[in-house]
């Protein structure tokens, strides 16, 4: 799904500076696959994602995803790009959403964008993600989670191959974020979406082993 190959990114701050946010990156992601990058604050993981999501250009290096190449792509085709193919959930929550829609509102918005006025697929999403109450609810009477997870229905509107999650637990307990990554766990499987997870949240190493040995027994059982 997602070829890396020594890819770079030099942010230009002005004439005398640089700011060199990726240096040379091979990264390879299957169809299907979820993948989780940790890494501390400031090691490139958003500037990662936004190469990843068409958000902004790499400066060099190769990078193709579902066998488009991201440098080469025009701007016609990239905004094609980040409409179909890839679903993004911000670091930044208020990024994701809209306050003062409801719940059921602002997982339809990026539906209205394309055309197709889908309350029902928008409230099949909200089933999805859990929020089977909430859906009327405004964004500003939800939990951060419950927030969280209408941003992961909102990145799913459009049916993308490939869902991008900046931080995704990074404003919530510990509680929630087991659910959040969990429902990223469903969501790879029921869909067979490919999933990229950026974090310097290590509770995502102790939750790859809990689903490992998950798998290991339900393949014990199946033999
Ligand atoms: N638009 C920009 N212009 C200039 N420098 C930038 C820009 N975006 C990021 N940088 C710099 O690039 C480096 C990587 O930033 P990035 O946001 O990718 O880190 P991160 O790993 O996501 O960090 P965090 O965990 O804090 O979110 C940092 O040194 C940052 O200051
Ligand atoms: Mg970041």
């Amino acid at each position: 799904m997602i070829t890396c190959e020594n890819l770079m990114k030099i942010y230009k701050i002005d004439d005398e500076m640089e700011v060199m946010a990726l240096q040379g990156l091979d990264l390879e992601v299957e169809k299907g696959e979820i993948m989780g990058i940790i890494g501390n604050s400031g090691s490139g993981k958003s500037t990662l994602l936004n190469m990843l999501g068409g958000l902004d250009r790499p400066t060099a290096g190769k990078l193709t995803v579902d066998g488009k190449d991201l440098l080469r792509l025009s701007e016609k085709d990239l905004v094609k790009y980040k409409l179909e193919t890839v679903g993004f959930i911000w670091q930044n929550n208020a990024r994701n959403l809209i306050p003062y829609l409801s719940a059921v509102e602002n997982v339809e918005l990026p539906m209205l964008l394309k055309g197709r006025h889908k309350r029902e697929r928008a409230k099949k999403l909200l089933e999805m993600v859990g929020l089977n109450q909430q859906m009327n609810s405004k964004l500003d009477k939800l939990s951060g989670g419950e927030q969280q997870r209408v941003a992961i229905a909102i990145s799913l509107a459009n049916n993308p191959r490939l869902l991008l999650a900046d931080e995704p637990t990074g404003s919530v307990d510990t509680k929630t974020a087991n659910i959040i990554l969990d429902l990223f766990r469903k969501l790879n499987r029921e869909l067979n979406i490919t999933i990229v997870i950026v974090t310097h949240d290590t509770q995502l190493i102790k939750k790859w082993i809990e689903w490992f040995r998950f798998e290991m027994g339900r393949h014990q059982v199946n033999f």
